[in-house]
């Protein structure tokens, strides 16, 4: 019998419901086909964006979206898309599949998906091979309300109100794709074109997004961050209010990564004890955070994460298309449980991508759509959105062989939100035992609970032919003179309500 201690009482930072976020890039069929197929598609859509999608990306209470990429944008020139459709640029996606990109879903088709889910936005900028001016017309097109070029242009193409932009990332991977730079040399790149993201309203500041490590990398951490203090101002602290960091759950080699869906116990354990390594990475770079900001006012903004599988046999290489089964389930579990429980430093995170890339929580096939098992796990944790990390802690065994790298039975967070509500999620990261479970829980007089459940073989998935194979049910816990009493199933995700 695990014993789990919860303390309700004892709220320990808060969980920002952006943690909760999603990517989107033009890569693959994530814009196009999956979330964009235009006004004149058979598929049923309101302004070009599927309605089934959006509707199931609303159901997840999807809080913030990231766009346009990743690697593209570094490559995008936000004028090519805008103005009349049949005008507009058609150009080579030459990171993501060779394709032509016609530039028909652009700011104005972004903005207006996120106000059809309701979410707040982030764009990415161009600091690999766009400009300055480039960016500060960006950001004066979006959001200038007064008279002005940029301003006039949008109002010309028919938007005459400002958009709001909640975050804006200045430059993507400026390590790697997005110019291979080094720390210092992308530091006071980022110090310059972070000055000219006007904050044009002051009601609505813009959170300045600078881009941060890749998985282990922490020279790069400490050499932005370092630079970017150089010679400021304190109250500036650094000029940025968030700090990226990309980590990908990788099972086998590059070349060789391992199928999504055809794996044994022994991948199965691999993928989880790399997807843990998220809270090392978190530990680490959250360190070197700690030398410069104290007070953790710059965020760790965990835009990129998810498991990275070879791609469907039979499908482009570029376009990164993968299944999504129980493994996933389990991934995001635990990194959601590991983002709660650091909330204090993570600020938001975006899993990559939300639709038909990598770990997505929808895949289309025309016009056919599933919820993924990661969907169904996006959906059993909204209730931590905006609520108050408390403390917890539950006693665990290691799992997994000599040769996989080692996991904890169990995983979990806990919240309680602004009515006295208590969210429990808890993962069972083996694939063959099931666990009881004994709460003990303090600060909260525990009256009612209802629990849900996400259960499957470990290679469980859902399908176009079989798309509820994979789906949440209600689960049975019981109440006890203090706590409450359940057994966690092997391989699955629970999430329990407790009200008083
Ligand atoms: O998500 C796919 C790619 O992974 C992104 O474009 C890039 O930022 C990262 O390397």
């Amino acid at each position: 019998m695990a014993k789990y201690y919860i303390n309700a009482g004892n709220k320990v930072s808060r969980i920002n419901k952006e943690i909760y976020g999603h990517f989107s890039e033009h890569l693959g069929r994530c814009i196009y086909e999956g979330l964009y197929v235009g006004e004149d598609s058979e598929i049923p859509n309101v302004n070009g964006m599927r309605t089934d999608v959006v509707e199931a990306l609303k159901e997840i209470k999807v809080p913030v979206l990231r766009w346009p990429g990743g690697c593209f944008a570094d490559e995008y020139h936000w004028k090519d898309g805008i103005g009349p459709k049949e005008t507009r640029k058609k150009m080579i996606n030459t990171h993501w599949g060779g394709v032509v990109e016609d530039n028909s879903f652009g700011t104005h088709e972004f903005m207006e998906l996120c106000r059809q889910l309701g979410c707040e936005t982030y764009i990415n900028g161009n600091v690999g091979s766009g400009t300055v001016q480039e960016m500060s017309e960006w950001v004066e097109y979006m959001t200038f309300e007064g008279v002005s070029p940029m301003a006039d242009l949008r109002a010309k193409n028919g938007h005459p109100e400002p958009w709001k932009v909640d975050f804006f990332g200045v430059g993507n991977e400026n390590w790697g794709c997005g110019g291979n730079m080094t720390p210092e040399y992308y530091a006071n790149l980022y110090r310059r074109y972070q000055t000219y993201v006007r904050q044009y309203s002051s009601d609505k500041p813009i959170c300045k997004i600078a881009c941060g490590a890749n998985s282990g990398d922490t020279d790069w951490t400490q050499g932005v961050l370092k630079t970017l203090f150089r010679n400021s101002d304190p109250n500036q602290h650094g000029f940025a209010n968030g700090l990226s960091l990309h980590y990908y759950t990788v099972p086998g080699p590059w070349e060789h990564k391992g199928s999504a869906t055809e794996f044994d116990e022994k991948d199965w354990y691999v993928t989880l004890s790399k997807a843990l390594e998220m809270e090392n990475l978190i530990n680490k770079h959250g360190a070197i955070m700690d030398q410069y900001d104290p007070e953790k006012k710059i965020g760790m903004i965990v835009d990129e994460w998810g498991n990275w599988f070879d791609v469907e046999p039979g499908t482009n290489p570029g376009f990164l298309y993968q299944q999504n089964t129980m493994r996933d389930a389990l991934v995001a579990c635990l990194t959601l449980n590991i983002f709660n429980k650091h909330s204090d430093r993570v600020k938001m995170a975006c899993i990559a991508q939300m639709v038909n890339v990598l770990q997505s929580v929808i895949l289309t096939d025309g016009p056919r759509m599933v919820k993924t098992p990661t969907w169904h796990v996006f959906n059993l944790f909204k209730d931590h959105q905006d609520t108050d990390l408390v403390e917890s802690f539950i006693e665990t065994e290691m799992i997994g062989g000599e040769d996989t790298g080692k996991v904890p039975n169990l995983t979990e967070s806990a919240s309680v939100d602004a009515d006295g509500r208590l969210t429990i999620t808890i993962g069972n990261l083996s694939v063959a035992d099931e666990y009881p479970v004994e709460a003990v829980i303090a600060g909260c007089d525990v009256k009612k609970a209802s629990a849900q459940i996400l259960r499957g073989a470990m290679n469980a998935m859902n399908t176009f032919d079989d798309p509820d194979a994979v789906r949440s049910e209600e689960f049975e816990v019981l109440l006890t003179d203090g706590g409450l009493s359940f057994t966690v199933p092997a391989c699955s995700v629970v999430k329990i309500t407790v009200e008083e």
